[in-house]
């Protein structure tokens, strides 16, 4: 996605080799007519999909979700990181490592939004190794939910999470996936014809 790659060259700033800012429109600041394109996008690599909900994990991932459940016409739920005072009933919860942090966190969805029967797209900013992609499908299980894909805005292709998820078989669809962070650039990988 073309307007993706600008702004991440042009508004990402290369923190290392692995990690890469935008908190410029993703992760802090959020651009309202990228957003818009994304959910665009992610609507129409998923259109013929039957989805009947869409999947992500606050907080960022909320903001292209929902463009993309706006596109779909589908209701889109955030698994919640913390403990809330309201979502104390009938949780599917699932244990996330982070390998970048190395902590393992909990993320729960009420069961009350995701019902045996759905069809979920699930949908996140980042995929680095995948844990956080695993752990909704892991809520998604639970409900006896189907996943039929994930969508990603930022892909980190050097890292493992991309070729787990589509080694298992589930439709993967990045925006953008980055190559390498080396020598302070971003290289993308380049896309075959679409
Ligand atoms: P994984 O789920 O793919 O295994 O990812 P990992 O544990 O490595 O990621 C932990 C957090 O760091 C996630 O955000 C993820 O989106 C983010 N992240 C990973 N790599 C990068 C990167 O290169 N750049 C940026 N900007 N973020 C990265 P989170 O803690 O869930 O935060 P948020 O959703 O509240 O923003
Ligand atoms: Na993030
Ligand atoms: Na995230």
């Amino acid at each position: 996605m073309d307007l993706l790659k600008e702004k991440i060259v042009t508004e990402g700033k290369v923190l290392s080799d692995s990690v890469l800012k935008v908190d410029a429109f993703l992760n802090h600041q959020v651009d309202p007519v990228l957003m818009q394109e994304i959910g665009k996008e992610f609507a129409n690599r998923f259109r013929d999909k039957k989805i009947t909900k869409i999947l992500t994990l606050e907080s960022s991932g909320i903001a292209p979700a929902t463009m993309a459940g706006l596109e779909l016409g589908v209701p889109v739920i955030f698994a919640r990181k913390r403990q809330s005072l309201t979502l104390t009933d009938n949780l599917l919860t699932a244990e996330v490592y982070s390998f970048t942090k190395q902590t393992t966190s909990k993320v729960s969805v009420s069961h009350d939004f995701i019902k045996e029967g759905d069809n979920l797209l699930v949908i996140d900013d980042f995929l680095a190794n995948g844990q956080a992609a695993l752990g909704l499908i892991d809520i998604a299980e639970q409900a006896k939910a189907d996943v039929a894909g994930i969508g990603i805005v930022i892909e980190k292709g050097f890292q493992e999470g991309g070729q787990a998820l589509r080694d298992k078989g589930i439709k993967v669809e990045s925006l953008a996936i980055i190559d390498s962070l080396e020598n302070n650039q971003v290289a993308f990988k380049e896309e075959a014809l679409r």
